[in-house]
């Protein structure tokens, strides 16, 4: 074998076509916007990706696939300005509802999508461009190459390790395959063909997350799954009765066997081999 040959493009796209998840469209990720702002607001992603990312007072940065603001908000307040991207308006909408609450005038958004014309949208080079949990796209190549070529400084972006945010042991307990696809390796093979010299760091989530009641617990773990049959909900809700323990205050725990980790995959675009 010589691993030169590998076209690791390629090998991205067919691990892609055999996952079971397909790819959610605008539509929906507008019906998930709310529920999933609210889950991410608790989870100590944003600090960890923050740390690594160290921002600067004196950037500018781009979020491709912003969602809620999970990044962009938090960044307006230390950066100087941020431009967040989505195809989903309802997404945009939270950003631009947040933003106004704490009175955040430094950050522009452009409703469009990986696969636009972004010179058209007047969306030009920043300082930085990132995409935390967001290269949902058809080409992981062309998606690297026009991340890249909008930064001046330096690329950063989350990819899955192994299953990600999904948690394998509620798809036993149900009797469904999961087949997540291509993950973070997939993306540093392809960067370093490309020439870049990624630097690799991990974001591992907490095991215990915290709910409401049992029914908010259902609703965070039902966007795993499509189409599930009454059979199979009473499957999920034994399973997460099976690893929830109750609060003095009523509310739950969930605690998973394994936690979600994300790659933290960062690069300086001039910064090249070949
Ligand atoms: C998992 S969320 C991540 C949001 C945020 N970056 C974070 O880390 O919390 C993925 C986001 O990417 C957006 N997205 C997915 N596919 C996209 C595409 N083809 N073009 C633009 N945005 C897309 C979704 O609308 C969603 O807001």
């Amino acid at each position: 074998m010589d691993i030169t040959k590998l076209d690791w493009n390629l090998l991205w796209k067919q691990a892609k076509s055999k996952k079971t998840w397909k790819s959610k469209k605008a539509a929906d990720w507008d019906k998930k916007a709310l529920s999933f702002a609210k889950r991410t607001s608790t989870s100590c992603y944003t600090e960890r990706f923050l740390d690594l990312l160290s921002p600067r007072s004196e950037w500018s940065v781009l979020d491709a696939g912003c969602g809620p603001g999970t990044l962009a908000l938090p960044l307006a307040d230390s950066v100087r300005r941020v431009t967040g991207l989505d195809f989903s308006e309802k997404m945009l909408e939270i950003l631009a509802s947040k933003a106004d609450e704490r009175g955040l005038t430094n950050i522009s958004l452009q409703h469009c999508s990986w696969d636009d014309d972004w010179q058209a949208h007047g969306i030009r080079p920043h300082d930085i461009a990132i995409a935390s949990r967001s290269l949902a796209v058809a080409d992981l190549k062309s998606a690297l190459i026009k991340l890249t070529a909008h930064a001046r400084s330096l690329v950063a972006v989350t990819d899955r390790v192994g299953p990600g945010p999904f948690d394998p042991d509620a798809f036993a307990a149900i009797g469904r395959p999961l087949s997540t696809g291509p993950d973070y390796i997939y993306t540093i093979n392809l960067l370093h063909q490309m020439g870049y010299l990624p630097k690799i760091d991990y974001i591992e989530l907490e095991k215990e997350i915290d709910y409401r009641d049992e029914q908010e617990a259902m609703e965070g773990y039902l966007w795993m799954f499509r189409d599930l049959d009454s059979e199979e909900r009473k499957q999920l809700k034994n399973y997460l009765r099976s690893i929830t323990t109750l609060n003095d205050d009523g509310s739950v725990t969930i605690h998973r066997s394994r936690p979600p980790i994300w790659a933290f995959i960062s690069w300086v675009p001039s910064n090249r081999l070949h």
